[in-house]
């Protein structure tokens, strides 16, 4: 299967460290953001991957990333977004070309995680899967709302719920099948009412037709998208790393 990763937006709540650069390239702990999303794709055995960034600091990734090789990466592409904040689901467009009507596996830049998606990869047949984590703080997330007569059964998915249904964030890592770019160009940029394109309309276009699987993700998650999340991230990596010396 091939991978994307999501690497545009502003990256605006983390100014001002994000003026110099963009947010994928800070670092966590001894590596540059965007390292990590990379590695969680390549130890899936996916090799062929799409970087699709946006905003001012675009051309930064490829003097970070070059050819992919160092990672393991076969064949490494680069796609622009042109409306830099346009939401996750109108930077996921950029990739349709590339995904060539196969289904794709999408990640985003500022997710870090040390699970192993391959088990779950490898039973995809159509559809959309996402991956849930259970989180303190689901305010901040795309949360599930169970059925409550079947627990197994997600029948909706709440973006940043004032009330959140579960303690189950929606992470940023997704199976979709082709059908994926017809739901975007349904989205509407008002559905939650910040101008994006939200991939959890896409998710609920799935779940309406009774398409979207979900598992558990296995290991540690956390988004790097806030000041408290990216100094946890780095908390993270930095104990992982210096207990295996
Ligand atoms: O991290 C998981 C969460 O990510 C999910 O639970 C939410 O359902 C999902 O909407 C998303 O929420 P955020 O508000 O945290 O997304 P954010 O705007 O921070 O964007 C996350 C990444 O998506 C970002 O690091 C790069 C990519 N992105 C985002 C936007 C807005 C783009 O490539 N282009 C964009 O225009």
């Amino acid at each position: 299967m091939k991978g994307v990763i999501l690497a545009g937006g502003l990256g605006t709540r983390l100014y001002p460290l994000t003026y110099a650069t963009n947010k994928h390239l800070l670092p966590i702990y001894d590596k540059p953001m965007i390292y990590y999303p990379i590695q969680t794709l390549v130890k899936a055995e996916i090799k062929e991957i799409l970087v699709v960034v946006s905003g001012p600091h675009s051309g930064h990734f490829i003097h970070v990333l070059k050819n992919g090789k160092e990672f393991g990466v076969e064949h490494l592409e680069f796609a622009y977004q042109e409306k830099p904040d346009g939401g996750i689901a109108d930077a996921l467009a950029v990739a349709e070309d590339f995904a060539d009507n196969k289904p794709i596996t999408v990640i985003l830049g500022d997710n870090t995680t040390d699970a192993d998606i391959s088990v779950p990869l490898k039973k995809f047949i159509d559809g959309a899967m996402v991956f849930l984590k259970k989180v303190p703080d689901p305010k901040r997330f795309g949360v599930p709302r169970f059925d409550p007569k079947d627990n197994s059964k997600i029948i909706e998915i709440i973006e940043k719920p004032k009330n959140p249904p579960s303690n189950y964030a929606v992470t940023g890592l997704y199976v979709y099948d082709n059908k994926v770019f017809d739901f975007i160009q349904k989205c509407d940029p008002s559905y939650i009412g910040r101008g994006e394109l939200e991939i959890t309309q896409v998710n609920n276009f799935y779940l309406k037709e009774n398409k979207l699987h979900w598992a558990e993700l296995n290991g540690y998650w956390l988004d790097a998208g806030t000041f408290d999340s990216l100094f946890l991230s780095n908390q993270y990596w930095a104990k992982k790393k210096n207990s295996k010396l």
